[in-house]
């Protein structure tokens, strides 16, 4: 994602490597393993060729890591890759040190190498694991896993369904992935978009449900640019939650639903096709309609329908309060093709956008392309921030913040859900608002991995 050499020579080499924790420190022996390796899977039909991912345990997506609210996750992270790398939680608001941002919060990880994880969880909801270290690439090769935190009382459903999301950029002969990572058109465009589509690692995932079951849908956008356009089709449902935090109301899902690369939405569904009928999570694609997940219905679960859910339980402390007197901040992201950036700081030194283009980074925070040695902002712990996000380019972005969830706040003073991915479309500004109250060095950066890699990258220091 950003040379952890030229960082850590930036930031004071010293410094900052006596605070990484070290690998191999005090491994404890029976640790649940999360082996990576490199592996030939059938992601495309069964008709055409295997294909050579990076996955956990031999899979893509990895296996699902599942725990109660309150419980621990403890995982061996064991590099088999020929990459370094690193594993972040994604959504988790766990201690810094177990944060997996490769040059930030740990060293990465080298090939043959091992890093124990050990955090406890305090926020039920979905969330998922990935690579964090030349992310673009590795969670592109299929490093990534759905992490799912049980509620203490589960809601009333018959079916819980993980639905992992992704898009591959795959070679039409061959059916391999397409191994330039970094090319300048998906860095300076809208990010790499594949054109192939799976649900679970799967061309056409299906489940067999019955009439009026009540399935809780887990939607989560593992790609590297891709916003998934969503529809039901013969379900009516309700979104339950989203990145992980309960809404304080089901939403009855009326329209489409947009999901940026990053984000997740939990839906409680009911099937309302009948018998031999079929009902689909559908995805939109230009004036298309397209079968994401297929739900064929054999037999009926009840005669009647449930009513509209209870709200999940809210996750705690998350109050965002004190906005009168926050810190404000800003985050001007420009840059981009179509774009108006002429030039930016590259490296500690002003460069035109034709030398940012030459050195192939084409994006900037506040004038600033990628990681710097400061961070964005310190901030004291327990103060409230509000950062004004505005996007003065011609492309979407999707702004994630580790270790904290944000609310965005309107115009009018209300405020909206608990996010820890903002998506944000050309010209657009919002407001986001959070409590700072986890200490560290967290990651802030656009979650269409190609922008990460080329500007689109800082970080907020929340002192201890
Ligand atoms: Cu999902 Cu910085 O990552
Ligand atoms: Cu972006």
């Amino acid at each position: 994602m950003f040379s952890r050499r030229r960082f850590l020579t930036a930031a004071g080499a010293a410094g900052v490597l006596a605070e990484l924790p070290v690998r191999g420190d005090a491994l404890e022996p029976d640790l649940m393993e999360l082996h990576a390796t490199v592996k030939a899977v059938q992601l495309l039909p069964p008709d055409y060729p295997k294909t050579q991912i990076w996955g956990y345990a031999g899979g893509t997506p990895g296996p699902e890591v599942r725990v109660p609210q309150g419980g621990r996750v403890q995982r061996r992270f064991v590099n088999g890759l020929p990459q370094a790398s690193t594993v972040h939680w994604h959504g988790i608001r766990a201690a810094n040190s177990m944060d997996g941002v490769a040059g930030l919060t740990q060293a990465p990880v080298p090939p043959g190498g091992s890093f124990d994880y050990d955090f406890t969880v305090r926020d039920a909801g979905t969330y998922w694991y990935h690579a964090h270290n030349r992310s673009a690439e590795q969670v592109a090769r299929g490093l990534h896993g759905s992490l799912i935190v049980d509620e203490k009382a589960p809601p009333d459903i018959d079916r819980d369904v993980t639905l992992v999301l992704d898009d591959w950029l795959l070679e039409p002969d061959g059916g391999q992935l397409f191994p330039d990572f970094e090319t300048r058109h998906d860095r300076s465009h809208a990010g790499r978009l594949g054109n192939f589509i799976s649900t679970n690692g799967q061309s056409a995932w299906t489940q067999t449900v019955k009439r009026h079951e009540r399935l809780r849908l887990r939607l989560i956008n593992t790609s590297n640019a891709r916003i998934f356009i969503l529809a039901l089709v013969n379900f009516e449902g309700w979104v339950m939650a989203l990145d992980g935090m309960p809404l304080p109301a089901p939403k009855a899902v009326t329209e489409e639903l947009l999901l940026g690369p990053g984000q997740r939405a939990d839906l409680i569904v009911d099937v309302t096709a009948g018998e031999g009928e079929e009902a689909f999570l559908a995805r939109i694609d230009g004036n298309r309609g397209y079968a994401q997940a297929v739900f064929p219905v054999r037999g009926v679960s009840s005669t009647s329908r449930r009513g509209t859910p209870e709200p999940l339980p809210p996750n705690p402390a998350m109050e965002v309060t004190g906005l009168e007197t926050a810190n404000q901040l800003r985050l001007d992201m420009a840059g981009g093709a179509m774009g108006s950036l002429r030039s930016a700081v590259l490296q500690g030194r002003k460069a035109g956008f034709r030398q940012m283009a030459e050195a192939n980074q084409f994006w900037a925070f506040n004038g600033t392309v990628g990681m710097t040695q400061t961070p964005l902002a310190t901030v004291a712990r327990g103060e409230t921030v509000r950062v004004t996000v505005s996007n003065d380019t011609a492309f979407p972005h999707a702004m994630h913040l580790h270790g904290m969830h944000f609310r965005t706040v309107h115009a009018d003073g209300s405020m909206g859900h608990l996010r820890d991915t903002l998506l944000s479309f050309a010209g657009e500004s919002h407001e986001i608002a959070f409590v700072a109250d986890n200490p560290g060095d967290w990651a802030f950066h656009c979650h269409m991995l190609s922008h990460a890699a080329s500007g689109m990258m800082t970080w907020i220091r929340v002192q201890a």
